[in-house]
């Protein structure tokens, strides 16, 4: 991330969620009403030309040809994502989201309201969201933002004091940070996690495919995702082997449940005829702690 800004990725992903909100009820993917807010000037600009559906499909269409595969990956996984928390609402009595950026959905799911909230994420993402809330989403006190640099702050204290029940049933949000990270930072939150975490909380998290990082695997859309995070100060740093995942896992106390493809859960959510191109390379993976 560059010194003192908010993460690029994160308005990049709410400008994805803010389009697909425009389109017609019968077709969205993923709802995500809120995403509009936390968007920079210029994507905020581009959100509202995209009122008019002729000029959202432009936009769309601009958007895929420059970063192939990326809108309808932040798209598909916005929604699966939703239906797994709606899962596990009614189980858990706090939800810890890592990395939160511009999510929303403390906000906008149905039984979130019933549970405390902790976002952890980098102070300047935070500040630009934080300031977004002020203007226009109700600040909720369930949800607690706290400031935190993975890799460099202490993120077991940080979250104590704010409120955080260690040892309690929790469902974790994980979702597009991990590729952000080097080994050491994602080992160390993973080890954190197993201290923290009661046993049987859901650990829901997103990772590259580590073949699309040293070019062993070539996949749609990949080379030009990197080239274009780079571009943005924020390279892809760390990615998994997916047949490593469940030994990875194990050895942390935590089972994996489930490991999809983005682009095999767009052609669950997208209509046959209409699923445009998501990335392969990128997984939504869903582990139990022990
Ligand atoms: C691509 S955004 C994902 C945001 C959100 N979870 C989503 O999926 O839309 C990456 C997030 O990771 C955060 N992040 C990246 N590196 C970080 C670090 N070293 N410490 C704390 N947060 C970091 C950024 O602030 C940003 O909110």
């Amino acid at each position: 991330m560059r010194a003192g800004q908010p993460s690029r990725t994160a308005d990049q992903n709410a400008l994805f969620r803010a389009l697909e909100a425009r389109r017609p009820a019968a077709v969205r993917v993923a709802d995500d009403p809120l995403a509009v807010r936390f968007l920079s000037p210029e994507f905020r600009a581009l959100a509202k030309a995209a009122r008019l559906p002729p000029v959202r499909r432009l936009l769309e269409a601009v958007i895929d040809h420059r970063w192939p595969c990326a809108r309808p990956g932040v798209v598909a996984r916005t929604r699966l994502i939703d239906q797994l928390v709606l899962g596990e609402l009614g189980t858990i009595g706090q939800v810890l989201i890592l990395g939160a950026g511009f999510d929303t959905r403390a906000w906008r799911l149905p039984g979130m309201d019933r549970v405390r909230v902790f976002e952890l994420d980098h102070p300047a993402t935070q500040a630009a969201k934080q300031r977004a809330l002020r203007h226009g989403t109700q600040p909720a006190p369930r949800v607690t933002l706290v400031p935190i640099v993975f890799g460099a702050d202490d993120p077991g204290g940080a979250l104590v004091s704010s409120g955080f029940t260690a040892g309690a049933p929790t469902l974790v949000l994980w979702e597009g940070v991990t590729n952000y990270l080097d080994r050491e930072a994602v080992d160390a939150t993973f080890g954190l996690l197993a201290s923290m975490l009661g046993s049987g909380s859901l650990m829901l998290f997103t990772y590259v495919d580590a073949g699309m990082l040293d070019g062993s695997a070539d996949f749609a859309g990949a080379r030009t995702t990197m080239r274009a995070v780079r571009r943005v100060g924020e390279p892809f740093t760390f990615g998994f082997v997916p047949a490593e995942l469940p030994g990875y896992l194990a050895a942390r106390g935590f089972e994996l449940l489930s490991d999809e493809r983005v682009s095999d859960a767009a052609r669950r959510f997208y209509p046959a005829a209409r699923c445009p191109a998501a990335p392969a390379y990128y997984h939504v993976a869903e582990s139990r702690k022990r």
